[in-house]
């Protein structure tokens, strides 16, 4: 193994002398007494190497020796992930919503598997089978899904089964099976396999074209500025506009199998918030707990930068693995503006020529590279599997014309902006419905939808006519224009998360809601005062908001759409 001496210390960022060969990214340890502290090469020039360290660096200097792994920083992949809390380096952290001290004690490091577990392995693949990267060799049970063993990612090329072991309780360290290729070299198989973070899962057949809705049940969304299975998309907002409620219900109510969750350099306070709501969230799908298939990668604004810049491959990276069992996987950053500022932090430690406010010039190139980890796939079994990336931005005082969100416009294909006056005004969720944008197919008609996209636009610049002239200063036909804007808001666009039937808006239902919608737009309405034509839209929202309270597919939902109907009759 390579070894290091520590030349100077300047924050996480520590130089080490060393002799003999490394790599970009490889880890190394720190030595410090007994400690040793994790870090990673980021830089090197000559026989110095720049490494951030992943923990507080006190009592680290100039002298102290560092050994090189010779590996990437990597994960451990197998079953056992779900239900964990991980933090950046994928040390679980249980317990964690109890204390508030989020840190392992310094040096400690946790393995992600619990590694005494069985896990009862049933076989798919035979001796002879020819079988490459990626590919099932049996399956484990875990939770409400079929764990598969696969062919360990880094292998290229075509193998041969050897030997499988016959069905059975292994556990994650166990050789289920022996693969060997041309040549005659022999490669185990285990319950677990490591993958280093910052390099993708790549041993799909082909990439698909994200060309189906993920459905989140949230009705602005799937119906206005809808998601793609596969997709990518962004939710900048300014602090306390409802960036992680949203994130929430997206995590419970999107129709997908699994869900990542990386907290990312948000106060300590809102995390541990975030981590004792979580579990008691139960799942719509099947009742149990969300937590059964979720996973979070939280890493708090107290913990070291360089583990947060981590934590979003380490997520990507989980989201990759369930991906290759054929399954839909959603992962949610919050926020990828702490995430920019961890390398911002570097960049500037690492004394490297400032881009725009002070973040690294390569900003651009980091962010469109970390939103490539999404995408919809054909595995070689012909089954498909999934990961959309969601993640939220949080620039200072909510102006999206910086850095990062413009980095992430660039490169996403749905823009969720979230308004500062929407929050304001309680209506959520606060996705600004003028500014908002998707490249993606949504649930209802698109004819439809750019219909009352209009009538929400020419609405609100009545809306804001009305505040210079009054409302006396529009005409009859203007004024209920807007109050027909009013109404696609209040009783459509505007959703409560909180209310047991209405936070979830199947995709059918979505349709058939947007459709009776519709239909109010297209109506030619008679009103002879502006009192009256505002009172009878207030009335009409009512009526619509306790048709979205009634459960699908009942009487009372019956009742509320003829109650819809037979009001804007007697209008016309
Ligand atoms: N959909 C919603 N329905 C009701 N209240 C909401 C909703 N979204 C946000 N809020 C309110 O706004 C507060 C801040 O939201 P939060 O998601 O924490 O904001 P952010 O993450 O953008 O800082 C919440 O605690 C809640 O009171
Ligand atoms: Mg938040």
């Amino acid at each position: 193994m390579t070894k290091g001496t520590i030349t100077g210390v300047n924050g996480n960022l520590i130089s080490v002398a060393f002799e003999g060969a490394v790599a970009l990214n490889e880890i190394g340890y720190a030595k410090l007494g007994e400690t040793r502290l994790m870090c990673e090469i980021v830089r090197i020039r000559g026989t110095v190497a720049d490494m951030q360290v992943f923990e507080d660096t006190s009592g680290l200097g100039a002298g102290c020796e560092v050994e090189f792994t010779g590996e990437l920083l990597s994960v451990e992949l197998g079953p056992g992930l779900l239900k964990q809390v991980f933090d950046g380096l994928q040390n679980p952290l249980p317990g964690l919503a109890e204390q508030f001290g989020f840190f392992l004690q310094r040096g400690k490091t946790v393995a992600a598997l619990p590694r005494g577990e069985k896990w009862a392995f049933t076989p798919v693949a035979k001796p002879g089978d020819r079988v490459f990267a990626g590919d099932t060799i049996g399956t484990v049970p875990e939770g409400v899904f079929t764990h598969r063993i696969m062919v360990p990612f880094g292998l290229k090329g075509r193998w041969t089964v050897k030997d499988v072991a016959p069905a059975g309780d292994y556990t994650v360290e166990e050789q289920v099976a022996t693969v060997v290729d041309g040549t005659g070299a022999e490669m185990p198989v285990r319950l677990m396999q490591r993958w280093p973070v910052k390099i993708p899962i790549s041993c799909f057949a082909e990439r698909l074209r994200p060309e189906k809705t993920m459905v989140t049940q949230i009705r602005t969304i799937d119906t206005f500025f809808p998601v793609a299975l596969g997709g990518t998309y962004c939710i900048p907002g300014p602090f306390g506009a409802g960036k992680t409620v949203l994130q929430q219900t997206t995590s419970r109510f999107a129709q997908v199998d699994v869900v990542i969750y990386a907290a990312c350099g948000e106060r300590a306070g809102e995390v541990v918030e975030m981590l004792r709501e979580f579990p008691e969230l139960s799942d719509p799908r099947t009742g149990k707990t969300l937590m059964d298939r979720t996973i979070i990668i939280c890493n708090t604004s107290s913990m070291p930068v360089a583990a947060r810049e981590a934590s979003v491959y380490t997520a990507a990276t989980l989201a990759a693995y369930y991906r290759q069992m054929g399954l839909d996987v959603l992962m949610l950053a919050d926020s990828t503006s702490r995430w920019a500022q961890a390398l911002r932090e570097q960049s500037g430690r690492l004394e490297e020529i400032p881009g725009e406010e002070a973040f690294p010039a390569y900003l651009e190139s980091v962010v469109a590279s970390f939103y490539e980890r999404a995408g919809r796939v054909r595995l070689r079994d012909g089954s498909t599997g999934s990961v959309t990336i969601g993640g939220a931005v949080s620039p200072a005082g909510g102006n999206f014309d910086e850095p990062v969100t413009q980095a992430t416009i660039k490169v996403v294909g749905a823009f969720h902006g979230l308004s500062r006056a929407r929050s304001d005004a309680r209506r959520y969720p606060a996705i600004d419905p003028l500014d908002s944008w998707s490249k993606y197919k949504g649930v209802c008609d698109e004819t439809l939808v750019a219909k009352a996209r209009a009538v929400l636009r020419k609405g609100s610049d009545v809306g804001q006519m009305m505040k210079v002239v009054g409302e006396e200063g529009t005409s009859m036909d203007d004024f209920t224009l807007y109050l027909k804007g009013e109404l696609i808001d209040m009783a459509y666009l505007q959703q409560n998360s909180f209310d047991e039937t209405d936070a979830a808006c199947g995709a059918d239902r979505q349709r058939h809601v947007f459709g009776v919608l519709c239909g109010v737009l297209d109506a030619k309405m008679r009103f002879s005062t502006r009192d009256e034509a505002r009172s009878f839209f207030h009335r009409l929202t009512q009526l619509f908001r306790d048709w979205n309270v009634a459960k699908w597919d009942t009487p009372e939902f019956a009742a509320g759409e003829k109650a819809v109907i037979d009001a804007v009759s007697s209008r016309q």
